[in-house]
């Protein structure tokens, strides 16, 4: 389903080249001043056409609310937001009817729904319904910050250049300031060597894939946790790997964690000076037993290469039966890491809003 969600659920719906995309949020608590210039600013950071790394596809992105607001307060009753759908070439994309791109969902989806799926610019596999996530997830964030709970993620890794990592204790501005741009690092190095690494994936008529690292602060110890299968791993893989293009999540140390010795591996814990139980690493990511351990929940999320790239690739024809040599048009991003950060960043606040207790403040 394109839904997903238990206490705040949300449906996204729409195709890449059809009139519309868009999405339904529901649950959302009643009465929350949602500032719609905020919500610009994150749509405006996933939006195509902003530089070297991303597509020349424009689209205003200008999203229209359509219910769950009255004088800027929520109403309770679901909020529904409709994104049009203004700059499309459908023209690019009539081979891949019968050639499938290899590395994008066109054939696993041309034999799932029998060719009636709509291929036209990945249809509703395309990256472009992350749009109304984004919008959704902005929303959300609104509702979590006023708690204190603080989003923000970063470009770690792109092809083999790195950014700084998350430090222990994250400052909530960090986050903050991280969340506004377009391109965020830790090392504003590492920006520009990554910026350089995507222009020679781009002249290479080829493509580059990363890491993405989010965070969230504020959140209170013993969250989450609903027995064996309600923890917060799950919650939030599965809504990440919703995400187009994503193909790893990992929690903490993740798959490093199973190098390391346990007395490397395992959080001390200390009081802190204003009486707080922390831990000296957070090599649990913030959750232990898919509970909340109250340091920063952090996670990496690995995002592969654009799977439409402009070189000659082996492909099937699929009417003829034949091998061939498929040659993808189109406008496609070199690298989707930069404009997948506040996608992800989205799905952690749409996450959040999915635990329960998560907007009572409580101090323990
Ligand atoms: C923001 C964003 C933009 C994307 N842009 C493209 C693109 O331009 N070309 C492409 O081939 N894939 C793009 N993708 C990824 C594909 O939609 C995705 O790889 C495809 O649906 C197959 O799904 P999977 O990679 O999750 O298996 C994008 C993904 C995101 C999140």
């Amino acid at each position: 389903m394109s839904s997903w969600g238990n206490k705040v659920r949300i449906s996204i719906f729409g195709e890449s080249h059809g009139p519309a995309i868009g999405a339904v949020l529901e649950g959302l608590p009643a009465g929350e001043a949602i500032d719609l210039d905020a919500v610009l600013v994150q749509m405006r950071r996933r939006a195509p056409g902003q530089g070297r790394f991303s597509t020349s596809r424009r689209e205003a992105d200008t999203p229209k609310l359509l219910s769950g607001v009255l004088d800027g307060r929520t109403t309770g009753a679901p909020l529904a937001v409709l994104i049009e759908n203004t700059n499309t070439r459908s023209q690019d994309y009539q081979n891949l009817l019968e050639v499938p791109r290899p590395g994008h969902a066109d054939y696993p989806a041309w034999v799932k729904y029998r060719g009636g799926n709509d291929v036209r610019g990945g249809g509703h596999f395309s990256g472009r319904l992350t749009a109304p996530l984004v919008f959704a997830g902005a929303v959300c964030r609104q509702i979590l910050l006023r708690r204190g709970i603080h989003i923000g993620a970063h470009a770690l890794s792109i092809g083999p250049v790195r950014d700084d990592a998350f430090p222990v204790e994250i400052p909530d501005e960090m986050l903050d300031a991280l969340a506004r741009e377009s391109f965020p690092t830790l090392n504003p190095n590492a920006k520009a060597r990554m910026l350089d690494e995507i222009e020679d994936a781009r002249k290479a008529l080829d493509s580059v894939g990363g890491v993405i690292e989010c965070a969230v602060t504020g959140l209170r110890a013993g969250l989450c946790g609903e027995g064996m299968f309600g923890g917060i791993e799950g919650l939030f893989s599965s809504i990440f790997f919703g995400i187009p293009a994503v193909k790893g999540v990992a929690f903490g140390a993740g798959f490093h964690a199973a190098a390391m010795r346990g007395s490397e591996h395992n959080d001390p814990y200390y009081f802190d000076a204003a009486g707080r139980v922390r831990t000296r690493t957070n090599n649990a990511g913030g959750s232990l037993g898919g509970i909340s351990t109250g340091m920063p929940l952090v996670c990496t999320v690995a995002v592969k290469p654009t799977a439409s790239i402009a070189r000659p690739q082996e492909s099937v024809n699929l009417r003829t039966r034949q091998n061939t040599t498929l040659e993808v048009h189109g406008r496609h991003d070199p690298c989707i890491v930069p404009r997948a950060v506040p996608v992800v960043e989205a799905a952690a606040a749409v996450a959040l809003l999915n635990i329960d207790g998560i907007l009572e403040t409580e101090d323990r």
